[in-house]
Parts: structure tokens; C-alpha cells; sequence
């Protein structure tokens, strides 16, 4: 069913083509995305919009006719990059002095910010916020059709309505990501998204359940819903466990996943219907941040480091084979050696299988960018002992998988290995057997015979 899908959407773009050369074919995209999997997302709607006026993805920026980058900000290094590759877009005006580019997202919606990418790149013709994506095929055709040069457009409404209407062209293979509420209320006092995503969001609840019932009967085998706080959804009274009982009795064999959980909110009635429910996937990715008490009242995380374990506690009782992941994050402001000692029990304690780890950063308008700031050299030395340890663990925990048979949702081949495919378990571990391209988008039994680090391999059963 996959394969078709997407002989179809070949055929599709071909016809799109044919179709546009003789009647509106604009022209050719390319998006840059940074961040996180919100902003992936995101660029599918942007493909999305730009498809309706005509254009059609390009293979690489150097023949595109409009360059969106899609921004984010949460670490300085991000921001950094991203202002190094607009830079190095400036050059491709000069063969193609029509080329339209786009700058959008969380990055340009922070306080001042548009202004001064305005003013750093006079070759940008198009600045949007995280609120307005929707004008940008209204602008590019202006901006083609040579009624405007340049426009900034950047709403700083901290509850806008949520756009229902938006074009999706999904590039995510067997997985479609499914939006399930926008924004953040919890101001971690690290995190610069509360500024830059507005307030919390809810989807109805139909309207999530139409898209996905939608998507399964398009062939997607894989539906992952999406959100700052997921444990926090709320429409009219529904919660989060309404919604996913309400997903997990859909018919028919799909799996479910749902990033991201927040400790304070993440609750037993959740974890019973992850147990009960074969769809949905027992992969829970639950950032902790730290394991200090002290820090985590700091970063007004709102739970404790007891609290966080007895969460961990509960998903293990209930589901032995889940596959944990987190965020952690070293060098906060103030974090003594003991805070991190802390970070590094707790990390043992618990064995994610996985941990996505960070030097903090610092973010304008964010509680802690004021507190007192470690030197560079102390936060170093902490990711590398934190890096080394989470490795130790996923290496360890891989050879738990040895001699298990798992269920493989087939991803895609391997590019490094002709012969072979990959897909991940239902925690969430990537597996690696041999196999043919048709086997994409097919749920495979898999016996694991070797793990190295958190990769793991198998044969066919
Ligand atoms: N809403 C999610 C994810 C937010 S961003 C959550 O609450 O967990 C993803 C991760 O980036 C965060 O979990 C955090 O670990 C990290 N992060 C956020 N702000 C940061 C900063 N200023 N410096 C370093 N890492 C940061
Ligand atoms: Fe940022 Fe905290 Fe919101 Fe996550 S929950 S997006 S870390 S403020
Ligand atoms: Fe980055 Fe915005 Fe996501 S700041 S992490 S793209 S919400």
C-alpha cells in the first residue's frame, strides 16, 4: 500500500509538472529545517502551501527558486548555524537574481530578532513568525509577480487560532506526524519556546481522529502525535488518555507514538493504556533535565527527582519491555559538582535506552540567561562524563535485545548496506536485516543477534 502511495505521489509530481509547465509551474523549493520534529512537521506544511502555488521540490537549494529556512533557537549553536547558511544562500542571487528567500519559525518570532536578520541580510526577502506560516504562498506570488520586494511579518498574538486549513505534503515515509496541540505553558526557566510558540493549544479531538483515519487509510503504517506537553492536551474537558484510548480503537494495525511527555503531568491512567493497547507504542520519551532537586526547582520543572523515579518505577512494573527515553541537561546556572553527581545517579537508576543530552545555553529573556553563568570548561567536562555513561548504558541495554523476537516496522533500506532494511522496534530501538526495498512500510518478525552501542541487528523469522 505504501509503495503505491508513493508511486503515486511520483506520478503525481510528474503530472503536477506536466500540469504547471503548461499552465503555473512557478518554479522550484527548497526548505532548510532545523530543530525539533514540530518544526520537520512544519515543513511539510510549508512544501505543502508552496506545492498549491506551483512549485515543486528542488534536489538541492542551488536550483531552487525560493529557499525557505525554517528556524529554531533553542541553543545558541543552533542559531549560529543557521545565520552561517543564510549567509551562503546571498551568492545564488547573483545567478538567479529572481530567487526568493524565506526565513521563518521560532527563530525569527524572538524579540527584536526579525528586525536585525533584516537588516543582516538585505538579500532576505521574506521574514515570517511561527504564527503566520500561512501568508508565505500569498507573498512569494507577490514578491514573484513584483508588487512587493520585501516583507516582515511577525505576529506576536500569544494565542492565535490554530490554522486547520494548512496543505500537508508529507515526506516522512511509513511515520505521519499528527499535531495534537500547539505551544507551552510551563516556562522551564531555560527554555525560550513559551516565547516563541504562544500559549498551549488544543486540536479537537475529531479533527485529530479524522486526520489519522485519514492517514491510515493512505497506507501510513505509523502515526506520531506531537506537542511541547502532550501529558497536558486538553479540549473541552478531553485529556490526553481520552485521546489516545480514542486512537487505539481505530481498527486495523498501526502503531502509535507521542513525544513529548512531561514528568509533572505524565500519569498512571496513561500508562495503563499504553499496557493495554497494542497500537499504541511502548516507547515513552519522559525528559528529566536533571538529578538534582535543587536545580530542578531552579529550572521550575515542578516534580522532584522522587517523583521522577516513582513515574520510571510504574512504566517498568506495568511494561518491562518499555523503552525510556530522555533530555538532560548539564551546566544550568549554579549546578555544583554535586547537582551533577546527582544528574549521573539518577542516570544510572534509571537506564534510558536512550538520552538526547545538552550543554545549557543560554536565552535571552529566559530566567536563568540572568543567574550566574558556569565557565565553558566546567560544562564540557560534564557532557563528556554524561555522554560516555548514557553510552555505556544503550550499548548495555542493547544486549538485553540479544536472542528476542521483535516486531520490525520497516522503515527504509540502508543506504550504507545495499541488501539490507532498517525499522525500529516498538520501543523505539533501530534494527538493521537483511531485506528487500519491498519489505518498506510491512510489520516483520526480527530475531536480534548482535548489538553494538545503541544499533542493533537481526535476521528474518
Ligand atoms: N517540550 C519538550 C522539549 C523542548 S526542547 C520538553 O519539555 O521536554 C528539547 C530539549 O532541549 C529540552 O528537553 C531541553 O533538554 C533542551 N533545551 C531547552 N532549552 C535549552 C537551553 N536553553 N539550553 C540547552 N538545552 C535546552
Ligand atoms: Fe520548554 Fe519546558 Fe515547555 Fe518543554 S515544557 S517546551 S522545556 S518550557
Ligand atoms: Fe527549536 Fe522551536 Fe522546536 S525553538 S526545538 S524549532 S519549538
Amino acid at each position: 500500500m505504501l509503495q503505491l502511495l508513493r508511486y503515486y505521489e511520483i506520478l503525481l509530481d510528474y503530472s503536477s509538472l506536466l500540469f504547471y509547465n503548461i499552465l503555473a509551474m512557478s518554479g522550484y523549493y527548497y526548505i532548510f529545517t532545523y530543530g525539533c520534529q514540530m518544526n520537520v512537521h512544519e515543513s511539510e506544511k510549508i512544501a505543502g502551501l508552496l506545492r498549491e502555488i506551483g512549485y515543486v521540490q528542488s534536489s538541492d537549494c542551488e536550483t531552487a527558486d525560493v529557499i525557505v529556512f525554517n528556524t529554531c533557537c533553542i541553543r545558541d549553536t543552533a542559531e549560529k548555524k543557521i545565520l552561517g547558511n543564510i549567509g551562503d544562500v546571498k551568492h545564488l542571487k547573483k545567478n538567479n537574481p529572481s530567487l526568493i528567500v524565506a526565513v521563518v519559525g521560532c527563530m525569527t518570532q524572538q524579540k527584536g530578532i526579525a528586525e536585525s536578520l533584516k537588516n543582516k541580510f538585505p538579500f532576505v526577502n521574506i521574514i515570517l513568525g511561527t504564527h503566520n506560516i500561512e501568508e508565505l504562498p500569498k507573498l512569494v506570488s507577490d514578491i514573484d509577480n513584483k508588487i512587493i520586494k520585501r516583507q516582515i511579518s511577525v505576529s506576536s498574538e500569544d494565542n492565535p487560532e490554530i490554522c486547520e486549513t494548512m496543505p500537508i505534503y508529507r515526506t516522512s515515509g511509513t511515520n505521519a506526524w499528527v499535531n495534537i496541540m500547539y505551544g507551552c505553558n510551563n516556562f522551564c526557566t531555560y527554555c525560550i519556546v513559551p516565547y516563541v510558540r504562544g500559549r498551549e493549544r488544543s486540536r479537537a479531538p475529531e479533527t485529530i481522529l479524522s486526520e489519522i483515519k485519514n492517514l491510515l487509510a493512505n497506507g501510513y503504517k505509523e502515526i506520531t502525535l506531537l506537542g511541547q506537553n502532550v501529558d497536558s492536551y486538553s479540549y473541552e474537558g478531553y485529556d490526553f488518555a481520552y485521546l489516545l484510548e480514542k486512537i487505539s480503537e481505530i481498527g486495523g494495525k498501526f502503531r502509535v507514538r507521542f513525544m513529548t511527555s512531561h514528568p509533572k503531568d505524565f500519569n498512571g491512567k496513561v500508562i495503563d493504556i499504553i499496557k493495554n493497547s497494542p497500537n499504541i507504542c511502548n516507547n515513552i520519551h519522559l525528559p528529566v533535565q536533571s538529578g538534582s532537586n535543587r536545580i530542578l526547582g531552579l529550572m521550575n520543572r515542578r516534580y522532584t527527582r522522587e517523583r521522577y523515579l516513582e513515574i520510571i518505577d510504574e512504566i517498568y512494573d506495568k511494561i518491562p519491555s518499555a523503552g525510556i527515553t530522555s533530555d538532560i541537561m548539564v551546566g544550568f546556572p549554579t549546578e555544583t559538582d554535586e547537582d551533577f553527581q546527582d544528574t549521573l545517579s539518577l542516570t544510572e537508576r534509571v537506564r534510558f535506552s536512550n538520552a538526547f543530552t545538552f550543554v545549557y545555553s543560554p536565552r535571552n529573556g529566559t530566567v536563568a540567561a540572568g543567574m550566574e553563568q558556569l565557565p565553558y570548561s566546567v560544562k564540557r567536562e560534564r557532557i563528556k562524563t554524561l555522554v560516555a555513561l548514557q553510552n555505556k548504558i544503550s550499548a548495555e541495554k542493547s544486549l538485553d535485545y540479544i536472542d528476542n523476537i521483535e516486531e520490525i516496522l520497516v522503515e527504509d533500506v540502508n543506504p550504507k548496506k545495499p541488501g539490507t532494511v532498517c525499522g525500529r522496534t516498538e520501543s523505539g530501538r533501530l534494527v538493521t536485516f537483511s531485506g528487500e526495498k519491498a519489505l518498506i512500510g510491512e510489520f516483520v518478525n526480527v530475531k536480534i543477534t548482535s548489538a553494538k552501542s545503541s544499533a542493533l541487528w537481526g535476521v528474518k523469522e
